[in-house]
């Protein structure tokens, strides 16, 4: 199993004098499902378009399993792509969709008819071959884009926001799908998404990006529970990132008195991080709603608003009134700036 699969060396990517990657540098392991993760224009879709051979570098190199395919075409790398809209042929049958590809190749027919029954067994469409696709569904009919990307059987599946388009639910079976697919065919593959919780779902590993570079790259728990950056721990769902000055947190609103002694520039808390009830800190309840398990509270302090999120037992502070709370040393994430 090589560790450098995928190998992006140096790659700067540019529309006319536009940089929008700036010497990226990358290694994808085989078989792993790693996932770009970043704000909207970061150069996700950029970089995946950069390794399908849609979009040549400015300069550095792509290595696909050894070979350099910075100057090879597109159609000769051995890449699948899977993008949000499916682009199915709607006149012609789910096997045909499939099996298109293949017959393109001038296979055998009884190897196109097993390779695609294989392709559609294995995203659970058996079953459905002679529906067209307007007569599928908006899971099934993703899940068909991506039988007819991998009964090609790519080196590598690039998939660009593949679930975006799906209702919430959908979305939630298409993941676990997705993951199923990618252990049992065991194709590398490189999925690109803005939803966090998608990734960490998703993902062997996760590469989070911010204006065309690296922020963070590591395990989603590695992410999950050891953000960097206040921009890591902002997008793992860190609402409370406040600078520390001396014994204070301060903000662009005022200041708080830290309890201990930090030894980063940035303090981050998660709402369920934020001890509510008791503590030496006060402000007051400025929105309050019920979440099942927990409660969400707004607490207005002389930081800004404080995101908390206490226990369902507490007792309930009504809005307007005063709440105490604290900021504990236990649950504070230390980051750089
Ligand atoms: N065809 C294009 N021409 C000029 N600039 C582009 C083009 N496509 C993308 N960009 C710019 O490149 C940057 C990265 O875009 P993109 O890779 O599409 O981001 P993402 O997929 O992460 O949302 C953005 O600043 C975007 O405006
Ligand atoms: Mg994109």
């Amino acid at each position: 199993m090589s560790e450098k699969y995928v190998s992006l060396r140096n790659l700067t990517l540019s529309y006319g004098k536009t940089v929008a990657v700036p010497n990226l540098n990358l290694d994808v392991v085989e078989g792993e499902l790693i996932a770009l993760l970043g704000p909207s224009g970061c150069g996700k879709t950029t970089t995946m378009r950069a390794i399908a051979g849609l979009l040549t570098p400015t300069s550095g190199t792509i290595v696909i399993d050894g070979r350099d395919v910075t100057r090879v075409a597109a159609n000769k790398r051995g890449i699948g792509l899977v993008f949000q809209s499916y682009a199915l042929f709607p006149h012609l049958s789910a096997f045909e969709n499939v099996a298109f590809g293949l017959r393109l190749q001038k296979m055998p027919e009884t190897e196109i008819r097993q390779r695609t029954e294989a392709g559609i067994a294995t995203v659970g469409l058996a079953g459905f071959e002679k529906r067209k696709p307007a007569e599928m569904s908006g899971g099934q009919q993703q899940r068909l884009a991506l039988a007819r990307s991998l009964v090609m059987e790519p080196k590598v599946l690039l998939l660009d926001e593949p679930l975006s388009n799906l209702d919430a639910r959908l979305r939630l079976e298409m993941r676990t799908e997705l993951q199923r697919v990618q252990k049992k065919t065991g194709v590398t593959m490189v999925f690109v998404t803005h939803d966090q919780s998608e990734a960490l779902a998703l993902a062997d590993r996760i590469v989070l990006m911010k204006d065309g570079k690296i922020e963070q790259l590591g395990t989603p728990h590695q992410l999950y529970a050891e953000p960097a950056t206040a921009f890591a721990a902002e997008f793992m769902g860190f609402e409370n990132i406040f600078r520390v000055q001396g014994e204070n947190l301060v903000s662009d609103f005022g200041q708080l008195p830290l309890g201990f002694k930090a030894t980063s520039p940035m303090l981050a808390w998660r709402p369920s991080g934020v001890q509510v009830g008791q503590g030496p800190l006060s402000g007051r309840v400025s929105a309050s709603s019920f979440a099942g398990g927990h409660r969400e509270y707004v607490i207005d302090t002389a930081l800004g608003q404080i995101k908390a999120d206490a226990p369902i037992e507490t007792l309930e502070v009504p809005l307007g009134e005063n709440i105490a709370f604290d900021l504990p040393k236990s649950n504070a994430r230390q980051l750089s700036a």
